[in-house]
């Protein structure tokens, strides 16, 4: 039987163990996949005694993620870009380190909205760690455009130098504020923290595209305030729950070869909400 686990600091809430056992038992893996609960100052001490009685792999939440890049021997490109981790792969000893998140949005995007990003105007919202872990996996998929807009702006202008950098595409990259926002977009991304407290970044109402589609990167068992809002305007809307589920399935193809049907784990979980 081989051992994963989840980190993070609160825990009990995690979809994760449920998401792995799916896909182990749809895919007929020996494993198992629990929850962990790591004391804030002992995340290195928490991998280490699971590396120790024999782990394979884990996933890594809030606020784990920057230390668990810290900790890693070696980096993806996709981790190093966003300067963050969310799954580690134990193997001689050495800590592999991954970030699924971005992959994750894209492909809930691409294929399971079956909306292209390719060619299109994309706007994200937001330059923490959410977005700019989204950055490198949007970029591959050569947008026409890529608006990074944010409260702060010199926080959004530090990802632009970061995607420029980065990018071979010919995809023009800008920086604003909320307010400066004056064209519009056919796919605005909610990579920003705002939801949580119910809030939404004052956009204008002339950035929905029609059609668009808005997407906030947080899952909720009801509908978020920003989906709430771009629905006003028209804008066809979808949450974070096929993210979390296919960055989960990533993941699971790291460690195990695999690809899991995402798609009954998605269902369920729809189904259980309201
Ligand atoms: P995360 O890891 O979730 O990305 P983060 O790195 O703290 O968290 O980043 C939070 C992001 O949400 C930032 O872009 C932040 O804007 P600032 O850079 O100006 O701080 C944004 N954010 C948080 N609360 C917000 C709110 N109420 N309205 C608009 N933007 C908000």
């Amino acid at each position: 039987l081989a051992h994963y686990c989840v980190f993070g600091n609160p825990i009990h809430h995690s979809k994760s163990p449920l998401i792995h056992a799916m896909f182990a038992k749809q895919t007929a893996q020996s494993m198992d996949y629990q929850a962990n609960l790591v004391p804030l100052d002992g995340f290195a001490a928490s991998v280490q005694q699971f590396m120790n009685a024999g782990g394979k792999g884990a996933n890594v939440t809030v606020p784990f993620k920057l230390e668990a890049y810290a900790l890693s021997d070696q980096l993806s490109a996709r981790a190093a870009m966003a300067g963050a981790v969310n799954t580690l792969t134990f193997s001689d000893g050495a800590i592999v380190g991954d970030n699924t998140d971005g992959i994750g949005l894209v492909c809930d995007i691409t294929k399971n909205a079956a909306t292209p990003i390719r060619g299109r105007r994309v706007l994200l919202l937001g330059a923490g760690g959410a977005a700019r872990g989204a950055l490198l996996p949007l970029l591959e998929e050569q947008p026409a455009s890529l608006m990074i807009a944010n409260r702060t702006l010199s926080k959004a202008l530090d990802l632009v130098q970061l995607a420029v950098s980065s990018d071979g595409s010919k995809c023009q990259i800008e920086a604003k504020t909320w307010e400066q926002l004056d064209s519009s977009f056919d796919l605005i991304i909610n990579a920003t923290s705002a939801s949580l407290q119910s809030e939404v970044p004052p956009i204008p109402a002339s950035v929905f595209a029609s059609p668009c589609l808005a997407y906030d990167m947080m899952y909720a068992d009801t509908q978020t305030s920003f989906n709430r809002y771009a629905q006003q305007y028209g804008a066809a809307t979808r949450d974070g729950l096929g993210m979390l589920i296919e960055q989960a399935a990533e993941a699971f193809f790291i460690w195990r070869g695999i690809r899991p049907d995402t798609k009954p784990v998605f269902d369920y979980f729809r189904s259980k909400e309201g």
